[in-house]
């Protein structure tokens, strides 16, 4: 694909198991130019986060040509949540090989900024955490949400469940001061992937699928499997299809909108008062309203994990993998 065809892209992460694959989908399919990835408090302790996206660069055979640039170590204003018992520590135990690389210099929220401003228009940002870093980009810079050509966020559901509370999905949960003021921030082009009814109705790989992706049998496919068991077990634990992927799907989103069955344009608030609803997202739907996302209600989950199976089949050149994957 020819270099101009290719979308310029940020993903911002709390980087841990699906966010590990959602990388792998910027990092390797070559409709992506991702030009970085920036780090943001979540799923596990910040520092094991830059490990796992340092080990997934490695594992994509691009070290040192997509730089790590590392952002908020907590919420704007409440204390940060750990997910690590959905996760473990994200990778499946796996250290990665001392090759001496390490995270950028420049902080997360100066390289938003930058990157908005250079590509002015046309920067897609795959934002993947609690939006704590986009939130502190658009307090930088007031022009950073019109440079901004689209973002894709996974998080909240559309009127439906939560996760981490019945009302509310973790992502927005944790920082919802920050979701706030995104869904505020007067961004041209909101895509969201909510968790209900998207991710539990079209992301979810059961056994079936999971043997499909481990009979590939190759470096990434085994770190898929090693990385997402802790998920897997939480989330059949927990009465769904099989493990989730919302945020890998809303990597590919971001480069082939084809996948979307079916959207509609939605007016989303979020809950930042109340204990109870804290984080809950209001999708908004009465004639009239004035609109500022566009809500994913389904995508063809089959194409998705087809998708995933073709992308974890491949061997990149220059792969770094820990040594548990090689044998
Ligand atoms: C979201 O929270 C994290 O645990 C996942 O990586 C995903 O981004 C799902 O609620
Ligand atoms: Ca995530």
């Amino acid at each position: 694909m020819p270099d101009h065809a290719r979308i310029p892209l940020v993903i911002d992460t709390d980087t841990a198991a699906d966010d590990c694959f959602a990388l792998l989908v910027g990092l390797l399919d070559p409709r992506a130019d991702l030009r970085a990835i920036t780090m943001v408090a979540g799923n596990v302790g910040f520092d094991q986060q830059v490990h796992n996206a340092l080990l997934t660069i490695g594992l994509s055979g691009r070290l040192g040509e997509v730089p790590v640039h590392l952002g908020a170590r907590e919420p704007l204003e409440r204390e940060w949540i750990s997910a690590a018992e959905v996760h473990g520590d994200g990778v499946g135990g796996l250290r990665r090989p001392d090759n001496g690389r390490d995270a950028d210099d420049e902080p997360a929220v100066d390289a938003l900024v930058r990157l908005a401003r250079v590509h002015r228009g046309s920067l897609t940002i795959v934002a993947i955490g609690p939006l704590t870093n986009i939130a502190l980009a658009v307090q930088r810079d007031p022009e950073f949400a019109a440079n901004v050509g689209r973002i894709v966020i996974m998080g909240g559901s559309i009127n439906g469940r939560g996760n981490i509370t019945a009302a509310a999905e973790y992502n927005i949960y944790v920082d919802p001061e920050a979701a706030d003021e995104v869904f505020r921030a007067g961004f041209a082009d909101i895509v969201v992937v909510p968790w209900d009814p998207t991710t539990l109705h079209d992301a979810a790989f059961d056994r079936a699928a999971i043997a499909r992706i481990a009979s590939v049998d190759t470096v990434l496919s085994r770190f898929f499997v090693r990385a997402n068991q802790v998920t897997f077990d939480f989330d059949v634990a927990a009465g769904l299809a099989g493990s989730t992927h919302p945020d890998s799907l809303s990597a590919l989103v971001a480069l082939d909108p084809t996948i979307v069955t079916r959207s509609s344009r939605y007016r989303v608030d979020v809950e930042t008062v109340s204990e109870l609803t804290r984080g809950a997202t209001v999708f908004d739907w009465k004639p009239g309203v004035e609109t500022n996302a566009t809500g994913v209600e389904a995508v063809d989950g089959n194409a998705f994990l087809d998708y995933m199976i073709d992308l974890l089949g491949r061997t990149p050149t220059g792969q770094i993998a820990p040594v548990a994957l090689t044998n």
